[in-house]
């Protein structure tokens, strides 16, 4: 029996009911894998700011430090301003904790219903690989003469080599190993003069050491109309911060729901606990009625299982999850059915 100390942060909205769901299923997993699980849970929420000014403590980073891994629902609710949430405890977590890859697959599983005419589960399966610390996410910039005529403000985009070659070179990798060998990147360097003509230069300076691999690039804005028109056009896709972003929540999207989309926020050199998540966020529009679809922090969870070397519980928990999606009345609301989130999260877990 292995044991693994997770630190859980259930955050906000959806995020506190989808995550005791993501548990349940982690343990049933677990409990066929010989895999055992210590939860410490950390209330960091909108709610930990009202009451103290801040969204974590200010040794927050330290106390997760020791972990192994994060299991994380969803930041962010109307009391509290975005930015101020956000860059208060989830996108601290990712940077200080050098998380500079944020793996998200797409996949059209099947039962889903995609908003696409005659897709099909064979034609959406492919993974956005997100560049997590820098690019788009910046904390440089300013604003100037703040309530004058004059006001300005200044938002900095930062792309370093080595920030843009080790996500390139993930990505590659990853591309390399799976069976169509192809990587797709997005880019947007004839409306930005500087980064984007820079990041292309060096997806193609690494494309020469992946002679293996199949490459193309699209602007974003076309790449975003590929998605819909051509979601089977692609295998890898690599993009910076923001394009990563925008994509992964497009791709789940074409694919039918956003509700079943995972990511994991890694930290390769395992310096520091990885992070895994749901794409999406707190849903404020549903939370509270426990209608939220679990999957997405399922699925998550069993992308913490493979990142852990746990790469057959993980694939237990995806059949498991399938298996399910077989059954159309199994459906939460955002695909079209009636199941609540906690019964989604025990037929799952007593599929396993
Ligand atoms: P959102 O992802 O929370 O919601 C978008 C839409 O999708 C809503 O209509 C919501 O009901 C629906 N939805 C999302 N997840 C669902 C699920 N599991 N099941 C069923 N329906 C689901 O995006 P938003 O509305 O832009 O953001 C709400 C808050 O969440 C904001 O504070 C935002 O900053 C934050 N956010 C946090 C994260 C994160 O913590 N990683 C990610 C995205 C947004
Ligand atoms: C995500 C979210 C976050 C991001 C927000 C909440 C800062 O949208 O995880 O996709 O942009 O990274
Ligand atoms: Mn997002």
């Amino acid at each position: 029996m292995v044991s693994y100390r997770i630190a859980v942060i259930p955050g906000d909205g959806i995020g506190r009911e989808v995550v005791p769901e993501g548990m349940r299923v982690l343990e049933a997993a677990g409990g066929q894998h010989d895999i055992s699980f210590k939860w410490d849970t950390f209330p960091w929420s909108c709610e930990t700011y009202t009451s103290t000014g801040a969204m974590m403590p200010s040794d927050g980073i330290e106390q997760l430090r020791g972990y192994d891994a994060i299991f994380l629902g969803a930041i962010g609710f109307p009391s509290v301003p975005d930015h101020v949430s956000l860059w208060g405890l989830l996108l601290p977590i990712r940077r200080q904790m050098q998380q500079f890859i944020n793996l998200r697959p797409v996949r059209m599983l099947k039962g889903m219903v995609s908003p696409l005419r005659d897709r099909g589960p064979a034609e959406i399966d492919f993974i956005v690989v997100r560049e997590n610390n820098e690019g788009e996410y910046s904390e440089i910039g300013g604003r100037l003469y703040s309530g004058t005529e004059a006001e300005m403000v200044v938002q900095e985009s930062i792309f370093t080599r080595r920030g843009v070659d080790r996500v390139l070179r993930f990505a590659f990798e990853l591309a390399r190993n799976r069976e169509a060998k192809h990587l797709t990147s997005a880019t947007k360097s004839n409306g930005i003069i500087h980064t984007m003509p820079y990041w292309d230069e060096r997806f193609s300076a690494m494309a020469a050491e992946y002679p293996d691999v199949r490459t193309d690039q699209y602007h974003i804005d076309i790449l975003t109309a590929n998605f819909v028109l051509h979601p089977d056009w692609f295998d890898v896709v690599v993009g910076s911060n923001l394009f990563g972003d925008i994509l992964s929540d497009l791709g789940p999207a074409v694919a039918g729901t956003i509700g079943v989309a995972p990511s994991a926020n890694i930290n390769p050199t395992r310096e520091y606990p990885s992070m895994f998540e749901p794409v999406h966020g707190s849903a404020p529009d549903i939370a509270g009625q426990g209608i939220a679809n679990p999957i997405a922090q399922v699925w998550s969870g069993a992308m913490m299982l493979d990142h852990l070397g746990h790469p057959k519980a993980a694939l237990t928990v995806e059949r498991a999850i399938e298996q399910v999606l077989q059954d159309p009345a199994l459906r939460t609301p955002d695909m079209g059915g009636k199941t609540s989130t906690v019964e989604m999260g025990k037929v799952i877990a007593a599929a396993i």
